[in-house]
């Protein structure tokens, strides 16, 4: 169907939202392209801007279309899967999907870090962690926002090892014998503060999601505390539950 019905019981909206979806997902919009204005789809198929906005609307709500105040109306892009079984670095995520990671380090410093991240990793009293955040992107989409405090005693190198280009989990595992075997993680959702939106290039107040926890080493060391933070506009996480037999 490329044209309307006007006599047609379907709402307008709907055979125009019809319309756009197959186009969408035939490819003639591509990810990330920009729909054409309101006013052109109002010429191109005969109906009013309120018809346009519906469809639009309906889109939106099924994750095909996304509004950017000021920019327009996108096509939005496939979300990358993340299974929460699954523990994985940044750079295997990107590199399975062949998107090329790449890094920006915003902060690093040895320090006591606050209490709750010192009884999380078993630290003595006093004990020092290194504090690396760095902002992560996808080809050059910034994609999620890592801090975390790494135990100083058990790789003390990354306190000055080049974090940007290399990835920090290969280098615990290769240079410090640190094999990263499971964690402890919990993930909620948050909205943008100011500075995360501009980093992340979402409008303040976007909806995150936040993944925190510990990263433990297969011989139980905990080696991390993590808080990462994701867009949730480019992520997702799967859960495959079972029933268990009573
Ligand atoms: C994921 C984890 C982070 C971890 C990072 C390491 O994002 N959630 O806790 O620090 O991977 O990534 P890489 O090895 O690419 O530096």
């Amino acid at each position: 169907m490329t044209t309307l019905i006007k006599t047609s019981p379907i709402p307008l909206y709907h055979q125009l939202a019809q319309i756009l979806r197959s186009q969408i997902r035939s490819g003639v919009f591509q990810p990330g392209a920009k729909l054409p204005p309101e006013r052109e789809l109002m010429n191109l198929y005969g109906v009013s801007r309120n018809t346009v906005r519906q469809a639009i609307d309906l889109l939106a709500r099924e994750g095909l279309l996304q509004r950017d105040q000021g920019r327009g109306t996108f096509v939005s892009r496939p979300k990358l899967r993340l299974g929460v079984m699954q523990l994985t670095s940044f750079t295997e995520d990107m590199l399975e999907r062949n998107l090329k990671p790449s890094s920006k380090l915003l902060r690093r410093s040895i320090e006591i870090p606050p209490e709750q991240v010192a009884d999380a990793l078993g630290l003595a009293p006093g004990e020092k962690a290194i504090l690396i955040e760095r902002l992560r992107f996808a080809d050059d989409t910034p994609m999620a926002l890592n801090t975390s405090y790494f135990v100083l005693a058990l790789c003390p190198g990354l306190a000055q090892e080049d974090v940007e280009s290399q990835s920090i989990y290969w280098l615990l595992e290769n240079k410090y014998g640190l094999r990263i075997a499971r964690a402890e993680q919990t993930i909620r959702a948050t909205s943008a503060s100011h500075q995360e939106a501009v980093l992340l290039a979402v409008p303040p107040g976007a909806p995150l999601l936040v993944v925190e926890g510990v990263a433990i080493a297969e011989d139980e060391r905990r080696v991390e505390y993590l808080r990462s933070i994701y867009r949730s506009d480019r992520y997702e996480f799967t859960v495959n539950p079972i029933r268990l037999p009573l």
